[in-house]
């Protein structure tokens, strides 16, 4: 069962500021969301062009008490939203997720997972490793302060972008699938990190 947080904190860091939605940033979720070629390369989005398709769609992530924030730039004092994060948390055993390599043989206990995790963010500000900010930043709560066993993340096979952010933050690879269809653009490549490789990474650092 897909659980909530309620309500999300807001979480920071050097360069960003990750809001909760409200319903007053419907106009600044067009800077990204009403952009086609964002759009096509998310998961689980469709166009947003107009405020009141904003505005329906922030209400069904506050009506349903989604993980969803929103992703803004801190400038000149102010928080310019330019982009989108957010994940579903389930309790699951570990069984669920064979495509993860994890299989029943140390006893099939229930693990708190974290995924799929989703980011965009407007063309703009492509390149300055924002969203490789922004994710370490919940990686960082989730493991931390929410005590995740295990996150799971995905891009589209071809996006070869959210490849990088997923690599630079240190998930490890899994799979394609659907195996026989690795050329499909809406294939998928898996990855995962688990709460000990987070701990280790941290150490590294
Ligand atoms: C994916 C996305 C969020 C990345 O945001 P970002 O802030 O530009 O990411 P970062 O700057 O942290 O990292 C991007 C990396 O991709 C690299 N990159 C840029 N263009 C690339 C290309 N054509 N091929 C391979 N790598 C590329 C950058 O060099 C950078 O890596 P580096 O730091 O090692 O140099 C952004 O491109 C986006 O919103 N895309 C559309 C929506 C989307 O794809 N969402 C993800 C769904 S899973």
């Amino acid at each position: 069962m897909i659980e909530n947080i309620w309500p999300l904190p807001i979480l920071e860091t050097e360069r960003t500021v990750l809001l909760p939605w409200k319903l007053e940033y419907a106009e600044e979720m067009l800077t990204f969301a009403a952009d086609e070629e964002v759009i096509r390369l998310s998961s689980g989005w469709k166009l947003i062009d107009t405020v009141k398709k904003a505005e329906r769609k922030i209400k069904k992530y506050i009506d349903g008490k989604e993980n969803e924030w929103a992703i803004a730039i801190k400038q000149n004092g102010e928080n310019k939203i330019v982009g989108h994060i957010g994940f579903n948390r389930e309790q699951l055993k570990l069984s669920n997720y064979k495509i993860f390599g994890f299989d029943d043989s140390g006893g099939d206990t229930d693990k708190s997972f974290i995924g799929p995790f989703g980011y965009s963010l407007a063309k703009n500000y492509w390149g300055q490793g924002i969203a490789t900010e922004a994710v370490l930043r919940v990686m960082e709560y989730a493991f931390t302060d929410l005590k995740t066993d295990v996150m799971t993340i995905y891009h589209k096979n071809h996006n070869a972008r959210s490849k990088r952010v997923i690599e630079k933050c240190g998930f490890k690879f899994r799979d394609i699938l659907p195996k026989n269809k690795t050329s499909d653009p809406e294939s998928r490549a898996y990855y995962f990190l688990t709460l000990d490789d987070y701990a280790k990474l941290r150490k590294m650092k």
